[in-house]
């Protein structure tokens, strides 16, 4: 879908650590130290080099708070680099301790504008997402995907390096949640 002159978002169905772009997201959590889901699939498509940064990264700054970015080599993977943020536990509840849906709203979007605004500051030109939350943070998939797509496009409609944005959806019903959100 042509967001403007030159900018496109892009919605498949498909394997992240397929995508030869410029910098794939992971679905990382705080300790950058891999996990399951898309973290699994990267870090063993990329190879132990992705996981050297993160513990140097780690070593110099502590864990990578919610909401925030860094980046890597791409490692053994098709994508020159991997972007990792980490996105909110979803919580039904919201106790003292619990975030307000407002707020985990805010998390999310920041996952994607946070990895945008570290792409274009490196002067990446194309990157792909998976489903940032919808996996083992629980978050729903008709709450996250509007999320997704509006900070997507908002981000696109600004000047920067970035000219192509993909979301790349594991199974039929994630990537049809994105389509509904997208409007396309
Ligand atoms: N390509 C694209 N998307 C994928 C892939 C893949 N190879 N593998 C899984 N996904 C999708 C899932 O189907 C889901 O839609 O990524 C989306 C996010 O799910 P998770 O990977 O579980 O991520 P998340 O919900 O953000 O939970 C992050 O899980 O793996 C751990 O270390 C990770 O603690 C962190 C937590």
């Amino acid at each position: 879908m042509k967001i403007s002159e030159g900018r496109e978002l892009v919605l498949l169905e498909g394997d992240i650590t397929e995508q030869k772009v410029d910098a794939i997201v992971n679905a990382a959590n705080s300790s950058l130290m891999g996990g399951g889901g898309v973290d699994g699939a990267i870090h063993r498509a990329g190879g132990p080099k992705i996981l050297e940064e993160c513990k140097a990264y780690v070593a110099k700054h502590g864990r990578l708070p919610t909401g925030q970015a860094m980046i890597t080599t791409g490692g053994d993977l098709p994508a020159r680099h991997v972007i990792h943020t980490v996105g909110p536990v979803y919580r039904e509840r919201q106790g003292v301790a619990g975030r307000s849906r407002d707020e985990q709203g805010k998390l999310l979007s920041s996952c994607y504008l946070e990895s945008l605004k570290l792409a274009a500051e490196k002067g990446l030109r194309t990157v792909a997402f998976p489903s940032i939350s919808t996996g083992a943070y629980r978050y729903p998939l008709n709450e996250a995907a509007p999320i997704a797509v509006k900070a997507v496009k908002d981000f696109l409609a600004q000047v920067s390096s970035v000219g192509e944005v993909r979301f790349v959806l594991f199974n039929k019903e994630t990537y049809e949640a994105y389509v509904n959100a997208a409007g396309a």
